[in-house]
């Protein structure tokens, strides 16, 4: 045990991935600079003082390329220009040369497994049997019956992954809409036109890509049925979709500064999670962990994934960690019942492990889910009630969701020692000036049921009372906790 505990001491070489908290943009909704209400980024760059001020290092933004906006810019129409209603390409300097002046980095979301159906290789590969570019997506002819090719299932709606081209008589593979073709990552032209997209961003200066749909990248060559217990709607090759994540790895780390994979490791069991980071410096060098951002806030189920990711992760992997983000339920909803309290000791776990946290934007507010009148969404996957704009008091008219979350502004909060905002920026902090939170050995500590108990490095103890009842505990000496009330401790 201690063996691997040494193995896991901070090194001065710690890349800036692992000790930043990066913050998700979601850029529709995060400030508007124009308004039009839509949110963009020089929106973004008016809001680096608050982000700075917050005390986070990095930027995640969400899709910021040209898109028809079926799946709101994860439908990508050309993967080397950013959507104008974000301000062009031009406004994305400009954001990257001011981050960089403030020291922020900006990682970009990159969706390397489908395009949108509008994007020129599409409609290239679309166009005929024939065609040169028919082969970078995936087709088949129906069966006699005219039925798909097989039993997979298009993650929105659950229907066929599969949609007729009737021009052409056969049928393309879509795990998402039909709106959202699949690359046919089988094919080393799509390999390198992706490595000329990223190399693209790479020498713009983005601090990496947090990559969509990391673990279903490329599917079963033989097309088979995917078997009745796949926890996605397809068959995935995995030994081959890690071998997609070592050429990029090997392409990343040919830059300097460190540049980021962040994958969107969409599994639900931690022994595959962990193989995402292949030997621990060859594949992802994030990958979010869900089972972490599903666990019930329950002393006992978080410290089992915490411990169990810890023993599986090979001994130079980093876990990121995450609560909320624009696809599932806000966690004061989902995870805290709405209670400010319970939320309070969720996001003190999220900034005390080992790892690199992700804050969506809004969990500085405690942000609730909001409830978005049914005539007013916009997502097909009904997923507008964790995207609704951010309450900065003001700088919003009409925007494209209503504002819709219960919870004071940043400027009230801003303005409020005792609010969830002040409580988050301690606790950034806190992490901040104490090398031990930034780097050192998660080790469980004993403690009272309902209770989770852990050290950091050699010198911190945080514990973390997830009961309704009061709770005591010994670290550096007795504390005495409330319901849901946490403690960091030097011991
Ligand atoms: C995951 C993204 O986070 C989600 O918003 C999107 O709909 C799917 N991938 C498809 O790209």
């Amino acid at each position: 045990m201690r063996d691997t505990v040494a193995l896991r001491m901070p090194s001065s070489r710690q890349p800036w991935w692992q000790r930043a908290v990066l913050y998700q943009v979601y850029v529709r909704s995060f400030a508007d600079s124009d308004g039009d209400g839509v949110g963009d980024l020089r929106g973004v760059l008016e809001r680096l003082e608050y982000l700075q001020w917050l005390g986070v290092d990095a930027l995640w933004l969400s899709p910021i390329t040209v898109s028809p906006d079926k799946d709101w810019g994860y439908d990508v129409a050309d993967y080397t220009d950013v959507q104008p209603v974000f301000g062009g390409l031009e406004a994305f300097d400009e954001l990257l040369a001011e981050a960089e002046r403030r020291d922020l980095r900006v990682v970009i979301d990159l969706v390397p497994n489908h395009s949108s159906d509008q994007h020129p290789w599409f409609q290239e590969s679309r166009a005929s049997r024939d065609s040169a570019r028919r082969d970078w997506y995936v087709w088949r002819d129906p069966r006699a019956d005219g039925s798909p090719p097989n039993n997979w299932r298009s993650a929105f709606g659950g229907g066929p992954a599969w949609t007729l081209d009737e021009a052409t008589g056969q049928m393309y593979l879509h795990s998402f809409l039909p709106e959202q073709p699949d690359l046919n990552w089988w094919n080393e032209d799509v390999r390198e036109a992706m490595d000329d997209v990223m190399r693209f961003w790479l020498d713009r200066g983005v601090a990496g890509f947090r990559l969509d749909v990391a673990h279903a990248i490329v599917k079963d060559s033989e097309l088979r049925d995917r078997p009745p217990d796949d926890e996605t709607y397809v068959r995935v090759d995995l030994n081959e979709t890690f071998a997609v994540q070592r050429r990029w790895r090997k392409l990343v780390d040919a830059y300097d500064r460190d540049r980021v994979l962040l994958g969107e490791t969409w599994v639900m069991d931690l022994p595959t999670l962990a193989a995402f980071y292949g030997s621990g410096d060859d594949q992802l060098h994030l990958a979010f962990n869900f089972p972490f951002t599903f666990s019930p806030l329950d002393a006992h189920a978080l410290r089992q994934v915490v411990e169990e990711t810890e023993r599986l992760l090979p001994a130079e992997a980093w876990p990121a960690w995450t609560l909320s983000n624009h696809d599932v339920v806000r966690f004061p909803t989902r995870m805290c019942d709405g209670d400010a309290q319970k939320a309070r000791a969720a996001l003190m776990a999220l900034l005390t492990l080992r790892g690199t946290p992700v804050l969506y934007q809004g969990d500085e507010l405690g942000m609730p889910q909001a409830d978005v009148p049914a005539e007013q969404t916009r997502d097909m996957a009904d997923r507008d009630g964790a995207r609704t704009p951010i309450p900065w008091n003001g700088g919003w008219q009409s925007p494209w969701l209503p504002l819709g979350a219960d919870v004071a502004s940043v400027a009230a909060q801003r303005d409020d020692p005792a609010s969830f905002l002040a409580f988050c920026r301690e606790l950034l902090a806190r992490r901040r000036s104490q090398p031990d939170l930034l780097a050192g050995a998660y080790e469980t500590l004993p403690a009272p049921e309902g209770v989770w108990a852990y050290r950091r490095g050699t010198g911190t103890a945080v514990a973390l009372n997830l009961s309704d009842d009061a709770a005591q505990i010994d670290l550096d000496g007795r504390h005495e906790l409330a319901a849901w009330e946490g403690v960091i401790a030097d011991v």
